[in-house]
């Protein structure tokens, strides 16, 4: 046979001999090549509870959130887990009264988290997962996610306060303990107790790479952590936005102390992240797509500017592209009625 003449090869390679849109022509063809996908099995969704029986509070800047009674958010966790959403995240809503300065309610076995937790492991058992945040920030009177000493939030003091806490959530239930706080060396610190307690099988998923971002102010909001924080910020223990070689270490170093997931936060400002981690260290890696992402979804839908379902389900789709294996989103429950 002849060798192929390289003018022969030339238009092969290129316009008109290859043509990208013949693959896109037909609705089997895409579906057929289609690289990711998105399903409620790889949903995490945040809810805020509140105290009380039968209540449920809007919150302005998350138009479509409710926080909800520990009553009702039972019955929606059952919705979830009827719609095939794998986890549940648990944000209780302290109430001031409760709050000190050393967040020493998250402790108590009666607190909201704990007790909505066992709430919720009554009435839908192993079938999702329960994912309890470790920081002290709903239970601060400053809002920080640790002790504070002079100003300053104190690390190996806060760490052995998240120990006792992880403790407390994984005794009501918790099935994943996820340390939000960035305090250094907590991840191992979390590890060693839960296995001393026997609880080696609780999972954990470290926020591992959280930024100190402005996209949380409407979770501040919802949680009341915002007017305790007194236009603080967490710049001394969260993230520069402009690193991404910081959250390999930081991702490295979690996952030699035990993490089992690891979290990139926020999400859709940060898919670079979500992708290094993804391509460098081959482990789960979850995304959390935060408040003000919600409210900006949210927003530009109700103000008619674009399609809310469209869009979401799209930025749901991106973080599985970007390579991340669960997404935390606001949208969950809706998400996956759309997805049926
Ligand atoms: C605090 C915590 C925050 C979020 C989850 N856990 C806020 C913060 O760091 O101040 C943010 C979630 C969101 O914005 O949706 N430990």
């Amino acid at each position: 046979m002849a060798p192929i003449a390289m003018a022969e090869l030339n238009w092969l390679g290129s316009y008109p001999g290859t043509r990208m849109r013949r693959t896109r022509r037909w609705p089997w063809v895409r579906e057929m090549l289609r690289e990711t996908h998105f399903s409620a099995s790889n949903l995490i969704w945040p809810l805020f509870v509140i105290e009380g029986q039968n209540q449920r509070q809007p919150i302005a800047s998350m138009p479509g959130v409710e926080r909800l009674s520990i009553d009702l958010a039972t019955e929606a966790v059952q919705k979830a887990v009827d719609l095939g959403i794998s986890s549940i995240a648990l944000f209780p809503v302290t109430p001031p009264s409760l709050k000190s300065d050393d967040g020493v309610h998250a402790l108590s076995p009666d607190n909201l988290i704990c007790k909505a937790t066992r709430a919720i492991v009554d009435k839908v058992g192993s079938s999702i997962g329960i994912v309890c945040d470790v920081a002290l920030d709903p239970y601060t009177t400053h809002g920080h996610d640790g002790l504070l000493k002079n100003g300053y939030v104190v690390n190996d003091e806060t760490v052995e306060i998240l120990c006792q806490q992880s403790l407390n959530q994984a005794a009501a239930g918790a099935t994943v303990i996820a340390p939000s706080d960035m305090m250094d060396g907590r991840i191992g610190a979390i590890r060693r107790a839960l296995d001393g307690a026997g609880y080696q099988d609780v999972i954990v998923m470290s926020y591992a790479a959280k930024y100190a971002s402005s996209f949380y102010g409407p979770f501040r909001d919802a949680v009341g952590s915002a007017p305790s924080l007194g236009g603080g910020d967490k710049k001394t223990y969260q993230m520069d936005p402009a690193n991404s070689d910081e959250a390999m270490r930081e991702v490295a170093l979690d996952l030699s102390e035990g993490a089992d997931i690891v979290m990139v936060k926020p999400g859709m400002p940060y898919l670079d992240i979500i992708r290094r981690i993804h391509d460098a260290f081959h482990v789960p890696v979850a995304a959390y797509q935060v408040s003000g992402e919600y409210a900006m979804l949210k927003c530009a839908s109700l103000h008619g500017a674009i399609q809310e379902k469209d869009c979401v389900l799209e930025s749901l789709l991106a973080f599985r592209r970007a390579g991340a294996s669960s997404v935390l989103s606001y949208y969950a429950l809706q998400a996956a009625q759309w997805l049926k």
